[in-house]
């Protein structure tokens, strides 16, 4: 028998450098993490996904890997990754880790031996070595981080990396970088792990000596199917370990491709995440994505928020509520009182929806983008390859407040890499937790009707009008958020079971959202 725990689980994401430091450095650890296990179980979530927890330079956060199979000293051990594995299945929670499949650190053992061995050798065929045009790189791809996508090395030759200079781009047409992945894959699988988060998943296969064809010359390129083919025949080969994509496309039958029952379990609704606070929008967005879903069988997966996006409370506190990577809306007039008000009832819409769902730590605790970190401590590669225009999602990273009055805020004992505004004193885990009213105290109570009730399954939507998103889930439990600027009817129901905010008597104010038995 095959696992399906996934399909409606809801799944907690660690950003582990921010989560708690337990040793003083100022940087979140695993000795942090385990330490507040606790909380997370009694949360409800059903599984934890941390972002890479590997040796690295942190060029990119962990997302330039210098080796697989161990893990980042700053972090803990590779024994304390494995008692920490444990014990969170002691717990019920499952363990997600992330690979990084499309680049390597340039600190890692086959690039160093790659620049090393010089041109023309086989090591450089595990990345993508050319010759550049005279004094020019060998094409104009441009970097998403900003800048050329080609580095020049000593030797006069240049290298690709479609993220930093510091990310050099595997060459998927390797043999060996194929049997190098299903053996990192084992590797995890073999201590314990649940599955893996694919990061940047659509961008594996390229080909730079290429002419142009019109096309996204490194998303979705023919060829990268096969890989997560190779890939879910070794995950299944240990029961039903999943593979979850991260595959940012706006085409949403080709993002749905990589669902199909032999490729990856599921991958994260990014359309979603990026989607207006607007009913119509909204209803589109989930439309389109049960409908590319259902024929696969796959479940759907719904998600506001993660350690690349702004902020969900910051974000619908603008005039303008969508979110795009080219286009973060820093430094936009918010107000914070509004989009909390709306993130909550976001939350609510986001919980009842068919299929798993993502909480990215601090969501549950209505934590705003912290747009003032002074420049010298930004570190996110997008401010300096940026030229410094775009402040990059280091706002979203800041180290979570567990207590106290004042900061680090319980987080450690050592000064937090980057600083908590003084404000989030009402923020804290403590002193939510005191607070019936708090964004943590709604995320508990629906977290646990969540795991009763909802999660995989379908739903049926109900005509309340067009400001109002209105559905009822298989156990009966309706869903009702009203989007529009004036109170609505709440529909006939015997209880209610959960509110997003005050309801006023027999309407349901803007921005809220309601379940309904
Ligand atoms: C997506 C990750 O989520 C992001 O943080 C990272 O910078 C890029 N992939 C490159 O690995």
């Amino acid at each position: 028998m095959l696992e399906t725990w996934w399909r409606g689980a809801a799944i907690y994401q660690v950003y582990l450098r921010s989560f708690a430091d337990g040793n003083g450095d100022g940087l979140g650890d695993l000795a942090g993490l385990r330490g507040h296990l606790g909380y997370l179980a009694e949360l409800g979530i059903n599984a934890i996904w941390l972002n890479p927890w590997y040796p690295s330079p942190m060029s990119d956060g962990g997302y330039d890997v210098a080796d697989y199979r161990d893990i980042e000293p700053i972090f803990g051990t590779l024994a304390e990754a494995e008692k920490f594995i444990e014990e969170a299945h002691s717990l019920g929670i499952k363990i997600i880790i992330d690979v990084v499949p499309n680049h390597s650190s340039d600190q890692s053992a086959w690039f160093k031996e790659a620049l090393a061995a010089g041109p023309g050798s086989a090591a450089r065929k595990n990345f993508w070595f050319r010759p550049g045009r005279g004094d020019l790189p060998p094409n104009d791809w441009q970097s998403i981080f900003g800048g050329p996508a080609w580095t020049r090395v000593p030797d006069g030759e240049w290298y690709l990396h479609l993220f930093a200079p510091e990310q050099p781009d595997f060459n998927w047409t390797s043999p060996e970088v194929h049997a190098e992945f299903h053996d990192v894959l084992r590797f995890w699988f073999d201590r314990g792990v649940d599955g893996f988060r694919i990061d940047s998943a659509a961008v594996l296969i390229k080909d730079p000596d290429a002419e142009p064809d019109g096309k996204d010359p490194y998303t979705d390129r023919d060829g990268v199917h096969e890989i997560y083919r190779e890939w879910r025949r070794v995950s299944d080969s240990y029961g039903g370990r999943i593979l979850i994509g991260e595959v940012w496309m706006p085409d949403q039958e080709a993002f749905a491709r990589y669902l199909r029952p032999d490729e990856m379990h599921t991958a994260f609704n990014f359309a979603f995440l990026g989607c207006p606070w607007d009913p119509a929008a909204l209803r589109e967005v989930i439309d389109t994505t049960m409908d590319t879903h259902a024929p696969l069988g796959a479940p759907p997966t719904w998600v506001l928020s993660n350690h690349d996006v702004t902020r969900p409370v910051t974000r619908y506190g603008r005039a303008d509520t969508s979110f795009g990577h080219d286009d973060r809306k820093h430094g936009m007039p918010t107000d914070l009182a509004l989009g909390t008000h709306r993130a909550r009832a976001a939350a609510l819409l986001t919980m009842a929806l068919p299929g798993g769902v993502y909480v990215y730590q601090g969501e549950e605790l209505g934590l705003p983008e912290v747009e003032d970190i002074p420049g010298a401590l930004l570190q996110d590669p997008i401010w300096e390859r940026s030229g410094r225009t775009d402040r990059g999602r280091d706002g979203c990273r800041v180290p979570i407040p567990w207590s106290g009055e004042a900061p680090p805020f319980g987080y450690g004992t050592g000064e937090p890499w980057l600083p908590q505004p003084a404000s989030w004193a009402q923020l804290t885990v403590e002193a939510q937790s005191a607070d019936p009213g708090s964004m943590l105290a709604l995320y508990r109570k629906a977290l646990l009707i969540r795991g009763a009730e909802l999660g995989d399954g379908t739903m049926t939507w109900l005509d309340l009008g067009p400001d109002v998103l209105a559905f009822r889930r298989d156990s009966g439990l309706t869903c009702v958020v009203n989007l529009g600027p004036d109170p609505v009817p709440i529909p006939a129901h015997s209880s209610v079971l959960l509110a997003s905010g005050p309801l006023a008597g027999d309407l349901l104010p803007a921005d809220t959202a309601v379940w309904l038995r």
